[in-house]
């Protein structure tokens, strides 16, 4: 039985295996090759958490019932037919229907389920709601999702992801600043070479070819085989790691020491976010243990785990340095050491999940470690933490290049990580494009544009091609006001890159803003044909065709966006304008509506929707949006003008003439105001007063009002 599932591996061995694409050395293999000769072990194997950490969807883990998300307004059905799973959202009260097919689970399930998406360009888009296994099986927002603005079905996710829940992929890109493209068939769950290394030599000739066995490893080597993915000191933008920019993906090599891959780090000691208990924690947390600070690398992960084992054995574990423990005043127990040295405590990033706590220490009971949360979130677009970043594994380098790059890539601590990183570059002079990219769009970042401009450069003269920093170079030669310079990068870029989204937006934008409609529109449109979900895009094109006075264009477009980001406030109010300029007010108003809901201080959205309901002579229920406005911004002098002719409207004639004296006053030459008021006093009998503002208003530049301050000085006693 033995020799024939041996041989049975050595034919899968010489054919139908695929090599898989972009891995650090060639000499992989499909490692169902080794279950042949290690039957045991693989059987052992597959019922762990990291062999279905990314698998195929199975009929039994598609969610019955639906899950309505209050915060965001948006509902989720899972449902299936002829075997193939899906997610529908629908906008609560009916609106905005998608459903995407999920092909892929990420996560076994013991704490959670992701559910993926696969895009025909090969993209995994992570669905915005989650399994989680606790109270016996609830769905709920994925980590990062529970607020208003989430993003929905358009995260695709990154390669890091993958890195950590699967085997070799075959992929597109090369390098961690490509898009996440995946081509055939995705591998499914952690396979054995993520460990051992590369298996085709020791797999073709009857396991006598060398392959790594972890346990002839030094203590730190061991432990470093499970930090490639165990080790994340923090999930929130710090960074917690950087790959080496010289590295592939997925090439880390568990033959050799970590730090040739990959550099971590961590918050400064003593800031408000050092103690932290996350996820992916488990060997961040043990490091921290007395056990594994004061026994010289004899404690790693396998002196617990088996890791081709489900079951654990921690009591002989603890034994083996502690001996065995009685029960006495001093101890009070002697068994099941891991109940109260190593908790079960909830996340801080994942907040349905609990996980094993693997600081060990003396219990304390001040702290319910399972107590509910609260999502935490960043702002948009930023970090929270501000602060230096500290190297944390290794301890430390050879060189400042990757802590100095810290510092700036998620901007924690960009004023001192400039000068440092600038020194650091100009120390190492490293040969790849990705590090003056880095320092160029630190410089951005930090408002110094024009200042970033020769670091692309130099990133462009170690590969012209290079498509970040041809893209972001672009983008700051518009911000540093070099509109032709930008334009002309872009325009390359494009027809280097013509796949590229974000660089037909920016071009699009830079287009727009030079008044060239029909240029920037079809920019626009390019972009969205190569990333329909870009909702950017969507309402870029949307506002230039509105500017140009394609209205039927602009409502294709904006409705666009809102089909895959309902809560833009700013295309809700736009939408509901160009109805309501069409005479469908229903329509107009439910917009109108949600962007308020939205957005409540959307000045832009109170003023037209006041606007809207006085022209449906609904002037009561239009005061109070005018008041806001100005409330929003006292000096609004067409706000103040709306107000007034709101109070006119309801025959309130001494507000109504406040308001334009309050106009005229911040603008004494503002003509609408005039008119106002010299309207109003004249309704007030102040005749002197009326006449005095209707001379002025009969003389201004805007025909309307001089018109109309004509007819009205006429009509006066
Ligand atoms: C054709 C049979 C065969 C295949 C296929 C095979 N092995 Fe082995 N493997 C062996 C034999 C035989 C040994 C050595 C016998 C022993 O000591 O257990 C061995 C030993 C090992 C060892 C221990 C090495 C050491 O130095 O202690 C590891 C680890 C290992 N194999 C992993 C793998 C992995 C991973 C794969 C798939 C990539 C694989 N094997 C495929 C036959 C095979
Ligand atoms: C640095 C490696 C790393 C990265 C990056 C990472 N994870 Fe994880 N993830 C882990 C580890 C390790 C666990 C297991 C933690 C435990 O069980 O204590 C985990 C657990 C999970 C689980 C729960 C699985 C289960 O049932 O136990 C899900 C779901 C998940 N991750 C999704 C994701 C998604 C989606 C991403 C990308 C956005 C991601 N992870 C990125 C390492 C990582
Ligand atoms: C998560 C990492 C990891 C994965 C995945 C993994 N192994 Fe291992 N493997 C180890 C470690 C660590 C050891 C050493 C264990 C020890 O210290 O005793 C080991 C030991 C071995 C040994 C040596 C025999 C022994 O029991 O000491 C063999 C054979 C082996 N693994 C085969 C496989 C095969 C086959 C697969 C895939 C089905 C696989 N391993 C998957 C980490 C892994
Ligand atoms: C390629 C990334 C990766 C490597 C390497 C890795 N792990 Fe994991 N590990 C994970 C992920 C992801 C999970 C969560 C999987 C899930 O449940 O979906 C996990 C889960 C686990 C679990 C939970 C139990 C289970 O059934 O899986 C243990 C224990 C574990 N890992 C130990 C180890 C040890 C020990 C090593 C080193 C020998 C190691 N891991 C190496 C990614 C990895
Ligand atoms: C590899 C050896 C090793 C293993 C295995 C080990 N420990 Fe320890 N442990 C130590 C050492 C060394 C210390 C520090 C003793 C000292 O400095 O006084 C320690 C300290 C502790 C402390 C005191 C911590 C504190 O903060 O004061 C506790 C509690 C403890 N261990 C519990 C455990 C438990 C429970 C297990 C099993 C889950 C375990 N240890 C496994 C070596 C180990
Ligand atoms: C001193 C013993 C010990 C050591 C060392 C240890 N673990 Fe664990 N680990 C445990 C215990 C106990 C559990 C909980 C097992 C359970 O609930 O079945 C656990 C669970 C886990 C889990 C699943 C989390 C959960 O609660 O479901 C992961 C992942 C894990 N360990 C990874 C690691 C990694 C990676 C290392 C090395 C950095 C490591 N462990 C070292 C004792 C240990
Ligand atoms: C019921 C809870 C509980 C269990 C189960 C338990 N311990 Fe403890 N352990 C404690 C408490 C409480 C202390 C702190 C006592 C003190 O403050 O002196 C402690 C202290 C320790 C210490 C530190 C002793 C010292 O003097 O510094 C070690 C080591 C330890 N335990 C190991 C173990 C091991 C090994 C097991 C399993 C055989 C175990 N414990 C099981 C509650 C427990």
């Amino acid at each position: 039985m033995q020799i024939l599932l041996m041989l049975l591996a050595v034919l899968l061995v010489g054919c139908g295996t695929t090599e898989p694409a972009n891995t650090r050395a060639a000499g992989y293999i499909d490692s169902r090759a080794c279950e042949g000769c290690h039957a045991q072990i693989a059987l052992s194997y597959r019922q762990t958490g990291m062999a279905r950490a990314f698998h195929k969807i199975d009929a039994d883990e598609v969610p019955g019932g639906s899950f309505v998300h209050q915060a965001s307004g948006r509902s989720y059905q899972f449902s299936t037919h002829e075997g193939r799973a899906y997610l529908k959202r629908d906008e609560v009260g009916g609106g905005n229907p998608i459903e995407k097919e999920i092909h892929y689970v990420l996560g076994s399930g013991n704490h959670a389920r992701s559910f993926l998406h696969r895009t025909p360009q090969g993209r995994l888009i992570e669905m915005p709601v989650n399994w989680y296994p606790e109270k016996g099986g609830i769905v709920a927002m994925s980590p990062g999702y529970d607020r208003p603005d989430h993003m929905d079905m358009r995260r695709a996710i990154g390669y890091q992801c993958v890195f950590c829940h699967n085997g070799y992929p075959k992929q597109a890109g090369n390098s961690l600043f490509d898009d996440a493209v995946f081509q055939g068939d995705l591998p499914e769950g952690i396979d054995c070479q993520r460990c051992h290394g590369p298996g085709r030599e020791h797999a073709s000739t009857m396991g006598r070819g060398k392959i790594l066995n972890p346990k002839k490893l030094s203590g730190e080597r061991q432990m470093e085989v499970c930090m490639q993915c165990h080790l994340e000191t923090t999930s929130f933008s710090l960074p917690n790691s950087i790959v080496r920019f010289e590295q592939s993906i997925f090439g880390y090599d568990p033959r050799e020491p970590l730090e040739k891959f990959i550099v971590h780090f961590d918050h400064a000691k003593g800031s408000k976010e050092a103690e932290k208990f996350e996820i992916a924690g488990s060997a961040y947390r043990l490091r921290q243990s007395k056990c594994f600070l004061n026994s010289n690398d004899k404690l790693t992960c396998t002196t617990c785990h088996n890791p081709h084992e489900k079951t654990i054995s921690v009591d002989a574990a603890c034994a083996k340095c502690h001996g065995q423990m009685e029960s006495s005043t001093k101890h009070p127990a002697k068994a099941d050491c891991a109940s109260c040295h190593m908790p079960k405590r909830r996340t801080e990033d994942v907040i349905h999940v609990a996980v094993t706590d693997h600081k060990i220490q003396k219990p304390s009971a001040k702290q319910d470690l399972m107590a509910e949360r609260v999502e935490r979130h960043e702002q948009m677009g930023g970090t929270s933490y501000q602060g230096e970043v500290a190297l944390y594994y290794p301890k430390t380098l050879d060189d400042d290049l990757y802590p100095a790059l810290a510092q700036v890539m998620h901007q924690s601590n960009l004023k001192k990580g400039i000068p440092r990183l600038e020194a650091a570059l100009e120390k190492q002079k490293p040969a790849h494009p990705a590090y003056y990219l880095q320092m160029a769009q630190a410089l951005h970042a930090g408002g110094e544009a024009a200042r970033a401009l020769p670091y692309y450069e130099k990133a462009l003269g170690i590969d012209a091609k290079y498509l970040p920093a041809l893209r972001s170079k672009g983008i700051s030669q518009f911000r540093a006001g070099d509109v032709s310079g930008a334009k002309l990068t872009l325009e390359k870029t494009t027809s280097l890159h013509p796949q590229d989204s974000l660089t037909w937006l920016e071009l699009a934008r830079i287009y727009r803003s030079e008044g060239k409609s029909a240029d920037a529109a079809k920019a626009a449109r390019k972009a969205i044909e190569q990333e329909p979900e870009l909702v950017e895009a969507h309402k870029t094109l949307g506002t230039i065709l509105m500017e140009s006075g394609d209205r039927a264009g602009a409502e294709e477009a904006f409705r666009g966006a809102l089909r895959e980001q309902p809560d833009e406030a700013e295309v809700q109010s736009n939408l509901a304008n160009l109805l309501a300029g069409r005479g469908q007010g229903a329509d107009a108003e439910r917009h109108f509506l949600a962007a308020l809901k939205m957005a409540p201080g959307l000045k832009a959205a109170r003023f037209n929707y006041a606007v809207f309901l006085a022209g449906q002579k609904r002037f009561a229920d239009a005061l109070p949006h005018a008041m806001e406005v100005v409330k929003i911004e006292p000096g609004n002098l067409e706000g103040r003008d709306l107000l007034g002719n709101l109070y006119m409207a309801v025959r309130n004639f001494r507000e109504a003439a406040r308001e334009y004296g309050e106009a005229l006053r911040l603008n004494p030459a503002y003509a609408r105001g005039q008119l106002g008021l010299g309207t109003a006093l004249g309704a007030l009998n102040d005749f002197a007063g009326a006449r005095k503002f209707l001379t002025q208003a009969a003389n201004s530049m805007d025909p309307a009002v001089k018109t109309e301050a004509a007819e009205l000085l006429r009509s006066l006693p």
